[in-house]
């Protein structure tokens, strides 16, 4: 075994791909909220079917998704490892922990956050990505913008979110996922060793405010359309 292989296998190694991965899908949940605010314009899903368009054939956000998708596997795959690897090493807990005492509600669950995650991912991506992309699950509507045809996302988006069962689904995964990025944010920081007294309180503050912002950001928009659409 080679020392790259053998530092990204450690227990150290996997919990700062974690924290790098954990980061990177940060950064895109940025990007993915900026361009569905699109969604909020009141032009018929004109700008949020170009901005669409445009992200599913521009190459250097095509050549991102690869890496996007990379950023999930790494994520998923070390949090797996890890997690068996912490119950082997302690198959049966302290006599007299009280977890409750000394760590919080989300950082004791991050498993079943992630999981909860993990599924809204794939009702998510079956629901608007694998239409777009491979015509599968229905397909999309087509729309002419200036003499163009483009797909509907954005009749997909309204359609979808007419149905109480999806906005419910989202809206409790975004619950879900803003506890998953509370504990998650300030523990990357804490692995990759930036755990400073004077900055500490600043990141964690920011990281709280941060996961509460964004998946408010993508919780409005089930609810708005299918309270005000
Ligand atoms: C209500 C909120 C959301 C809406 C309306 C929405 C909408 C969409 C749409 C329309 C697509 C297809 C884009 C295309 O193929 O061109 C998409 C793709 C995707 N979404 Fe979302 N999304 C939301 C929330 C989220 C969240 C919270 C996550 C992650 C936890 C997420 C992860 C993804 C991923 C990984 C893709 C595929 C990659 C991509 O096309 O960029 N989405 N989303």
């Amino acid at each position: 075994m080679n020392w790259f292989t053998k530092t990204f296998s450690s227990t150290v190694g996997r919990k700062i791909v974690m924290a790098v991965t954990g980061l990177f899908l940060c950064s895109f949940l940025v990007v993915h909220l900026i361009g569905n605010l699109q969604l909020f314009r009141n032009d018929g899903g004109e700008a949020f079917n170009l901005y669409s368009d445009f992200m599913a054939h521009n190459g250097v956000i095509r050549f991102m998704e690869i890496i996007l998708v990379l950023g999930f596997v790494f994520h998923i795959y070390d949090a797996l490892v890890l997690t068996r690897l912490n119950k082997a090493a302690r198959p049966i807990g302290y006599v007299n922990s009280h977890p409750e005492e000394n760590s919080s509600w989300s950082s004791r669950n991050m498993g079943l956050l992630g999981t909860v995650i993990l599924v809204f991912l794939i009702i998510h991506l079956w629901n608007f990505f694998v239409p777009a992309r491979f015509e599968a699950n229905g397909g999309l509507e087509r729309v002419m913008i200036e003499d163009v045809e483009y797909h509907n996302l954005y009749s997909a988006v309204v359609l979808a979110f007419q149905n109480p069962i999806y906005v419910a689904i989202y809206v409790i995964s975004m619950i879900a996922l803003a506890y998953h990025l509370i504990h998650g944010f300030q523990s990357a920081f804490q692995t990759l060793g930036l755990d400073h007294k004077k900055y500490t309180p600043f990141i964690q503050k920011f990281g709280v405010a941060f996961s509460i912002l964004v998946c408010l950001g993508f919780a409005i928009i089930p609810l708005y359309f299918f309270f005000l659409v």
